[in-house]
């Protein structure tokens, strides 16, 4: 029943007794809680895989159409002008916007200069729904470093990565092969929260992209862990899914030529979702230890 709808002795509705408006408002929101949706950021939804679709034309060489496959459906009313606050859409991340994250984060001599340049850059749209930058923490000189998606609303509020229930798993998956979590260094693809918690596009990562590989540069750790996909795919150079891209020592070198070992490894969210996927997340720490104890020697 909803709220605010009484029932007479007899349990049917009775007429005079609709819920109100502001009934009807509450129950709304109640549902959208229980759903799991934390902010609202637009009155009209968007199409982000045709508006990714329409990049990757855009990018063709000779400008053909997608594959079927991967054709955006035809949606039923035309998509609704993107309000600010969803960031910008793909197409405006244009190659200059890229060369000026680029030049901007090329400048940065140190960790500090490097947070100070994302804290003023406004290029990227994710940080106008964002309430903090979530730079990265951990040893600034760590021999490993982990390379995350995205901030969630934890790490949102607080300004770290990797506070949350996905964070806390990530402790405990370092600490089962003796990694402190201060002793590495930790960042993100994107340094801000997409909203609703949704996967940042490849253009947001492409465009953040020269900052997160700054960031590594200034480390220079010794080993690298991709989590995830969208981290694994921009860093990795690869279109593989993370279940084939898994568990390999390839390597990501930089803008400025530095070459570093590194593994993708399933992402602590994926696992709390699919805990029975631990077994190659065990694999894959195991293969890493071995390789950091191998540095140690
Ligand atoms: N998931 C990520 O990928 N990064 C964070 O910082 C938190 C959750």
């Amino acid at each position: 029943m909803r709220r605010g709808a009484k029932r007479t002795t007899t349990g049917s509705m009775r007429h005079s007794d609709h819920p109100s408006a502001l009934d009807q408002w509450s129950a709304l929101l109640d549902w959208y809680e229980r759903a799991g949706v934390c902010s609202f950021v637009a009155d009209e939804p968007r199409d982000r895989f045709a508006e990714t679709e329409r990049e990757a034309t855009r990018r063709r060489p000779d400008g053909s159409a997608a594959s079927a496959r991967t054709q955006p459906q035809p949606t039923a009313r035309p998509a609704a002008a993107a309000p600010p606050a969803m960031g910008l859409p793909m197409a405006e991340h244009g190659r200059s916007d890229i060369e000026d994250a680029r030049s901007k984060a090329a400048s940065a001599q140190t960790l500090a200069e490097l947070q100070a340049l994302l804290t003023a850059y406004t290029g990227c749209g994710l940080r106008q729904t964002a309430k903090n930058l979530v730079f990265g923490n951990g040893a600034e000189d760590a021999d490993l470093m982990l390379v995350g998606e995205a901030p969630g609303r934890d790490e949102d509020l607080s300004g770290e990565p990797f506070v949350g229930r996905s964070g806390r798993l990530l402790d405990r998956m370092l600490g089962s092969i003796g990694v402190a979590r201060d002793a590495v260094r930790v960042t993100n693809t994107v340094p801000w929260r997409p909203p609703g918690n949704r996967t940042p596009t490849p253009a947001e990562t492409e465009l953040c992209l020269p900052f997160t590989m700054r960031h590594i540069e200034l480390v220079r750790p010794r080993v690298l862990v991709c989590l995830g996909s969208p981290a694994s795919r921009v860093l990795l150079r690869s279109d593989e899914a993370i279940t084939r891209l898994r568990g390999r020592w390839l390597s990501v070198t930089t803008p400025n030529g530095l070459e570093i070992p590194a593994i993708a490894m399933l992402h602590p969210a994926f696992l709390l979702r699919q805990p029975g996927q631990k077994r190659w997340a065990w694999r894959d720490l195991l293969t890493l230890r071995e390789r950091l104890a191998e540095l140690a020697r």
